[in-house]
């Protein structure tokens, strides 16, 4: 019975998440650690979001990773959640810790530990960041410590970027907001230092042949980064890879934020020689 009980299940909740590569990565993680946590999807739907949660306490589920379209949702059906949660809004793990629901932010941490491992700084460059959603704003938590000379915000939908902006207004004194439309888009885009696609646009299927900018917008002194991981070099990458920028591949900061999950679920360090095999592997 005992032994029975050591197993743990931990996994992702989320809509179409059937091609998530977060099942190979926990159960990687696990096996190289001798580690007994086995990690499923749980693909639902949005009426059963609170019910799928509640499910959590009620299966003794050590925790789960939180997807689009639940990361903002699932804040509300939680009995605590960090700072960082509060502030961005959104949440991408939950713990169970002894029946007690606690939300987490491991993106920030994905995004942090990526810049890090590829030697990006921040400080007194013009950066551009697209998109206004959870994952955006994650990044903006970050960005918030880092001294950036500029801060560039283009969204679709403009009433979402300038919500942002009110949010984080305190903390980062320094955004500028270009419409999604404006013809000052490409020349912002241009004189940037470093492009963060924090959309979805690019990824495989529906956006697959679409990038945020134009080509003749990149140039080689660039460093750009997409969140996209599928595929790995997206639309907008290749356009950097072509003028030969910098560029950095989502499965890097997917990478990261999946240790700080199962790090927060385990409580155990993951080395950093397992990380790098799981990058290559992947
Ligand atoms: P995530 O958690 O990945 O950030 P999200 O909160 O749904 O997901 O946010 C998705 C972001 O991608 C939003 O900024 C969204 O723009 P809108 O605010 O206009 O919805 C952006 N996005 C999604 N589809 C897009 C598209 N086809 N073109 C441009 N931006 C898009």
């Amino acid at each position: 019975m005992n032994s029975i009980k050591r197993e743990k299940i931990i996994g992702l909740i989320g809509q179409n998440i059937q091609g998530s590569l977060s099942p190979q990565i926990h159960n990687y993680l696990a096996s190289v650690m001798g580690l007994k946590y086995h990690y499923f999807l749980f693909d639902i739907e949005p009426f059963e979001l609170k019910k799928a949660i509640e499910a959590i306490k009620i299966m003794d589920i050590k925790g789960v990773n939180v997807t689009i379209p639940y990361k903002s949702e699932a804040v509300k059906y939680l009995d605590e959640v960090d700072e960082r949660v509060k502030k961005i809004g959104a949440v991408n793990t939950i713990v169970n810790e002894n029946g007690k629901l606690v939300g987490y932010n491991t993106d920030v941490d994905g995004f942090d530990e990526m810049s890090y491992s590829k030697g990006i700084t921040f400080k007194d460059k013009k950066v551009v960041l697209f998109g206004a959603g959870g994952a955006a704003r994650a990044v903006l938590y970050y960005l918030k410590d880092q001294n950036v000379d500029q801060l560039y915000l283009i969204n679709r939908t403009l009433n979402k970027a300038e919500t942002v902006k009110k949010d984080f207004n305190k903390v980062i004194d320094n955004i500028n907001i270009i419409e999604w439309t404006s013809e000052k888009k490409e020349q912002v885009v241009k004189d940037s230092d470093i492009i963060i696609n924090a959309t979805p646009l690019g990824m495989e299927n529906e956006y697959q042949d679409i990038s945020p900018v134009k080509s003749e917008s990149i140039n080689e002194e660039q460093v750009l980064i997409d969140l996209v991981y599928k595929p790995r070099v997206t639309k907008f990458l290749s356009f950097g890879q072509k003028k030969k920028a910098k560029i950095v591949s989502g499965i890097e900061m997917l990478v990261y934020q999946a240790v700080g999950s199962f790090e927060l679920w385990t409580n155990q360090e993951v080395e950093y020689h397992v990380i790098d095999e799981l990058i290559k592997n992947l």
